[in-house]
């Protein structure tokens, strides 16, 4: 009987030896240039047309986006704004009565299709878009408030790039609109933002207008409270979770070996192999190799819903083989990241089996980001969120072997 066990066991311990030993190279026979590559949050594309840059994305059949819907938030956005403005006393917004609307707008990076995709929406809904997102062109437009019509002037857009280059930059945001606060004094009636951070900085400024309206985007959990606080007038959430979660999911689906439209259906609109799935929609568009959460409004009428620890509860501990992931952050002081992205990931990852390895930039040189970018052979798929929209191709430089 003894005799028995010993060989039962000798045999079960030749087994896992095998196993092992075939898992290993299994590994070492995939090629980096082969593995899962997701991009998320800074789209390939090209700065000044915004068009995608597909040669990015079809770098490998396991080559995908992961971002929201840009245009359609820009929309809910300038619906936030003008929604306000038509339910507002126009003898309170109007600060200097002289019926006009002037707002100033701060502009996260003009090379980047968000930000682009932001300006574009708000200046649609209030009438001055003029058919480009350069800060300075724009026309007169017009707006309802509290049933009377006013003009709308755009006082001034800036792009709010830092000292060191980076952009999106909150400090900037600040410096601009304690300048702005001086140089049009009252005919300030309205402020706008492209994400929160900056709209958060402008509220910094010493001299900042009391009770001006401002708006933000992102639904980041500072923001979220300044609307409760009646700070923030409005801010736009971009779904995080189901995008953290979505990035995740497509590289797991990726990892499992799974293939066509399963990439983009399991575990998002319909369960994976394991139970889980994304519960707000996310939709995919072939044409971009890209998956899209979609944009909510955000108020003093629903903010509480959006109060931070709202985890998807779709998304459960799973017993999926454990994978290592590296993944790039273009700007450790990027607010939406930082507060928002990467704690989702954090969360989300252990319950995918993702070892995940987040290395940062700092926002303004490649460099910063593609120094950590190392390693690579020890991972098993990348997740990339670049300095510049039209860097991807050093990335996959980095991997063509
Ligand atoms: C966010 C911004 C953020 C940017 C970084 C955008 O989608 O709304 O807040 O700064 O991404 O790439
Ligand atoms: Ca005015």
């Amino acid at each position: 009987m003894k005799k028995f066990v010993l060989v039962m066991l000798f045999i079960a311990m030749a087994m896992s030896m095998i196993f092992a030993g075939g898992s290993k190279d299994a590994k070492k026979t995939v090629l980096n240039k082969d593995k899962p590559l997701v991009f998320f949050n800074r789209q390939p594309s090209d700065p000044v047309t915004g068009s995608i840059d597909m040669a990015a994305m079809n770098f490998n059949a396991n080559t995908y986006y992961v971002g929201f819907d840009a245009a359609g938030g820009g929309a809910v956005q300038g619906k936030l704004i003008t929604d306000f403005l038509a339910k507002a006393d126009p003898n309170k917004i109007d600060r200097n009565g002289d019926g006009i609307i002037g707002y100033v707008l701060c502009i996260g990076d003009v090379g980047h299709n968000d930000s682009k995709a932001r300006t574009e929406g708000i200046r649609k809904a209030l009438g001055t878009w003029n058919g480009s997102t350069d800060p300075t062109v724009k026309k007169e437009g017009s707006v309802t408030v509290g049933g009377k019509k006013f003009k709308v002037v755009e006082l001034e857009g800036k792009a709010m790039t830092g000292t060191d280059g980076s952009t999106w930059n909150a400090n900037a945001a600040t410096e601009a609109m304690g300048g702005w606060a001086t140089k049009f004094d009252k005919a300030i009636d309205l402020v706008v933002s492209n994400n929160d951070g900056m709209a958060m900085g402008c509220l910094q400024a010493s001299n900042y207008p009391a009770g001006v309206p401002i708006f933000g985007y992102d639904a980041n959990a500072d923001a979220v409270e300044a609307i409760g606080a009646g700070k923030l007038f409005g801010t736009v959430s971009q779904n995080v979770d189901a995008q953290a979660a979505g990035t995740l999911q497509v590289i797991r689906n990726l990892l499992d070996g799974l293939t066509g439209s399963d990439v983009y259906t399991k575990g998002f609109s319909v369960p994976d192999q394991y139970g889980n799935k994304i519960t707000p929609e996310v939709q995919y568009k072939a044409d971009q190799r890209g998956l899209f959460a979609l944009n909510g409004p955000v108020d003093p009428s629903n903010w509480k819903s959006y109060t931070e620890g709202n985890r998807d509860a779709g998304i459960k501990q799973t017993t999926a083989a454990k994978k290592k992931v590296i993944l790039t952050i273009y700007n450790s002081a990027d607010n939406f990241l930082s507060s928002s992205y990467v704690p989702a990931l954090k969360y989300y990852a252990p319950l995918m089996g993702i070892d995940l390895t987040i290395v940062q930039g700092d926002g303004q040189s490649e460099a910063s980001c593609l120094d950590k970018f190392t390693n690579l052979g020890n991972f098993d798929a990348y997740a990339i969120n670049m300095v510049k929209t039209n860097s991807a191709a050093d990335y996959t430089d980095k991997l063509k072997y």
